[in-house]
C-alpha cells in the first residue's frame, strides 16, 4: 500500500482504464479485470500512481455501463468481486491506488430502485423525478444529451420521468435525502473494500431547478443546461457527501462537470469548503464544437486554447486543484484531433503532452494515450457502438435534418468511439487485445503504433510519458509551482513559466508542422536554464527556434 500522505493527489498522475478495450483474458472479445491484472507492470514502468477504472458493474449495457443495475457487484463480463480484489491488491503492492467510477446522477433503469419507483413502493417512488404530462406531451421542454426529449411516459405509473441522458437512465432525484444516504452508502461500501477514491460522474447535474422550468428554446441540451445543472444545492450536497463518505478518508475525488465555470470549481475544490479534490471542466474540449454542436467540429484556434486553459491555471491557483486532461472514452484522441496523426505523430504527440503535463494540476492519462494511439477513421456507421453516435445518426442524419457527408465526416472526427477502440498491445492478431472477436474493430494502424514496439523504443511517444511522468516526482515547481501565461497571441507556440522559492520552469511547444520563434523577453531568452526534457534529437538552448512539434522544459535556477 502505498504511504498515505496529505494531497498525495497533487504529485500524482493518474491513468484511466476503459475495461471493455484495455484487455481481454478469456477470448470473449471484451476486456476484463483478470485482462488488467495482466498489465499492471506495465502501468508500473509507466510510472503512474493511479488507476481510475471506469464502470465494471452490472449493467445492461446501453450506455457502455454508465447506466448501473447494480452498485455494489462486478459485470459478469468483467469478472467478480475477487477478481476486483485482485486488482486492487496488485495496485497496491506496487504501490498505486485504485480510483471507482461513481455514476450517480442516474441509474440504469433496470435498477431496483427505478423497478421499485415505477410500481409506486412506499420508500422508493420519489428517488426519481415524477411529473404528470403537460398538453399531451412531456412536462417542460428540456431535450437529452443523448438526443431526443428528456422525459419518457411511463405506463406502469402513468407518469413522465426525467432522463438528462438516456430514456434508459432516469435522474435520481437528490431532493429525496433518502437518495443522498443510499449514495453515500454506495461510497462507503467501496471505501470499506479498500477504493482509494472516486471520479464522479456528471456530479453538477445532481441539483436542478427544483420548479424544473422550461429552457428558452425547446430541445436544446446547452439550454436546458441553465435549469438542469450546477442547480442551487449543489455546494450543500457535496459538502454533505463529503462530510459523510470521504472526510478523514485518504482519498481522491474528482467530479465530472460540464458547463462548470472557473469561478464555481474555485469554490467546488478549495479545501476549506469540503467539497472535491477537483474536477473535470470542459470548456477546452468544447471550444471546436461548431454551431451544430460537437459533431460538426471546427478546427482547433490555439489562441483560444490557451486563452482558456490559462485561465483556469490562473484561476484555480492557491484555492483550488486542476485536472489535466485532453483524453478520455467520451473525446476523440487527441493526436488525431489537436495534433498531426500522420507526418508528425510522435512529435505532435509528445508536445501535447508536455504542454499538458507540466501545467498545475492531476495529469490524467487516457488508455493508449501513452502510445500515441489515433481516432479510429471508421466511415460506416455500422461500425460504431456508442449509443450518443448512434442516436445522433438515427435522429439526424437518418431524417434528412443535417447533410449525411458532412456528418459522417464529424462522426469520423468526434465520435467517442474514436477513444473506444481496443487498447494496442502488440502488431500481432487483434493487437494482442484478445483471441476471440473484439466487441468493437481494432485500428488497423496497431502494425506499428503498440506498446510492445513502444516499450522497446527510447524515442517512443511512451518513453515521453514515462519522462513526463518521473519529473513531476522530481520537481516539486511542477506540482506547486506559480503558473504564467507568455506569447498569449502567438498562433503557433504555447508557452508558460510556472515559479517555487525563485525556481523558474520554462515550458515551450510548438503546435504546428512549421518552424517557429518563440519571441520571449529579454530575461527570460538570455537566461542561463539547463534543459530537463525535449521531445526531439539534440534540443538547442531557450532562445533555440522550435522545430515543427517540438517541446522543450527548461530550468532557470
Ligand atoms: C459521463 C460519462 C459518459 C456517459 C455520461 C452519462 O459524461 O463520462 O461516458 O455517457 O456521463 O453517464
Amino acid at each position: 500500500m502505498p504511504e498515505p500522505s496529505a494531497d498525495w493527489w497533487k504529485s500524482s498522475v493518474v491513468y484511466q482504464i476503459y475495461p471493455s478495450s484495455f484487455k481481454d483474458s478469456d477470448g470473449d472479445g471484451v476486456g476484463d479485470l483478470a485482462g488488467i491484472v495482466e498489465k499492471l507492470d506495465y502501468l508500473k514502468l509507466l510510472g503512474v500512481d493511479v488507476v481510475w477504472l471506469s464502470p465494471v458493474y452490472p449493467s445492461p449495457w446501453d450506455d457502455n455501463g454508465y447506466d448501473i443495475s447494480d452498485y455494489t457487484g462486478i459485470d459478469p463480463r468483467f469478472g467478480t468481486l475477487e477478481d476486483w480484489d485482485r486488482l486492487r491488491d496488485g495496485l497496491h503492492e506496487r504501490g498505486m491506488r485504485l480510483v471507482m467510477d461513481l455514476v450517480i446522477n442516474h441509474t440504469s433503469d433496470r435498477h431496483p430502485w427505478f423497478t421499485a419507483s415505477r410500481e409506486g413502493d412506499e420508500d422508493k417512488k420519489d428517488f426519481y423525478f415524477w411529473r404528470p404530462g403537460r398538453d399531451g406531451g412531456p412536462p417542460n421542454n428540456w431535450g437529452s444529451v443523448f438526443s431526443g426529449p428528456a422525459w419518457t411516459y411511463d405506463q406502469t405509473r402513468g407518469e413522465y420521468y426525467l432522463h438528462l441522458f438516456s430514456p434508459s437512465q432516469p435522474d435520481l432525484n437528490w431532493e429525496n435525502p433518502r437518495v443522498r444516504a443510499a449514495v453515500h452508502e454506495v461510497a462507503l461500501w467501496w471505501l470499506a473494500r479498500g477504493a482509494d477514491g472516486f471520479r464522479m460522474d456528471v456530479i453538477n447535474f445532481v441539483s436542478k431547478n427544483p420548479k424544473l422550468p422550461d429552457g428558452p428554446v425547446a430541445g436544446d441540451y446547452g439550454i436546458f443546461a441553465e435549469h438542469a445543472i450546477n442547480g442551487p444545492r449543489l455546494h450543500e450536497f457535496l459538502h454533505e457527501m463529503h462530510e459523510r463518505a470521504f472526510a478523514g478518508r485518504d482519498v481522491l475525488t474528482v467530479g465530472e462537470m460540464p458547463g462548470v465555470s472557473v469561478e464555481q470549481a474555485r469554490i467546488h475544490t478549495n479545501p476549506v469548503n469540503r467539497e472535491l479534490d477537483m474536477v473535470f471542466q470542459f470548456e477546452h474540449v468544447d471550444l471546436d464544437h461548431g454551431p451544430g454542436g460537437k459533431f460538426d467540429p471546427r478546427p482547433l484556434d490555439l489562441v483560444r486554447l490557451k486563452a482558456s486553459l490559462n485561465r483556469w491555471q490562473v484561476g484555480l491557483n492557491d484555492r483550488g486543484w486542476n485536472s489535466l486532461y485532453l483524453n478520455n472514452h467520451d473525446q476523440p484522441r487527441v493526436v488525431s484531433r489537436f495534433g498531426d496523426d500522420g507526418r508528425y505523430r510522435v512529435e505532435s504527440a509528445t508536445a501535447i503532452a508536455t504542454t499538458l503535463h507540466m501545467m498545475q494540476g492531476t495529469p490524467y492519462v487516457y488508455q493508449g494515450e501513452e502510445l500515441g494511439m489515433t481516432n479510429a477513421h471508421m466511415d460506416d456507421i455500422a461500425d460504431y457502438r456508442d449509443l450518443e453516435t448512434l442516436n445522433y445518426h438515427r435522429t439526424m442524419v437518418e431524417t434528412g435534418k443535417v447533410d449525411a457527408n458532412a456528418a459522417m465526416a464529424g462522426i469520423t472526427r468526434m465520435s467517442r468511439d474514436n477513444a473506444r477502440t481496443p487498447m494496442q498491445w502488440t502488431a500481432g492478431a487483434n493487437a494482442g487485445f484478445t483471441t476471440g472477436t473484439p466487441w468493437i474493430g481494432v485500428n488497423p494502424n496497431h502494425i506499428g503504433i503498440n506498446a510492445e514496439a513502444a516499450v522497446a523504443d527510447q524515442g517512443s511517444v511512451f518513453h515521453h510519458y514515462r519522462r513526463l511522468i518521473a519529473l513531476r516526482k522530481e520537481h516539486p515547481v511542477i506540482v506547486h509551482g506559480s503558473f504564467t501565461p507568455l506569447l498569449e497571441e502567438d498562433p503557433r507556440v504555447y508557452a508558460y513559466t510556472r515559479t517555487l522559492n525563485g525556481q523558474v520552469l520554462l515550458v515551450l511547444a510548438n503546435w504546428s508542422g512549421q518552424r517557429a520563434e518563440a519571441e520571449l523577453p529579454g530575461d527570460l531568452a538570455a537566461a542561463d536554464a539547463e534543459l530537463l526534457l525535449g521531445n526531439l534529437p539534440d534540443p538547442g538552448p531557450v532562445a533555440a527556434p522550435l522545430r515543427p512539434w517540438e517541446a522543450r522544459v527548461h530550468l532557470i535556477r
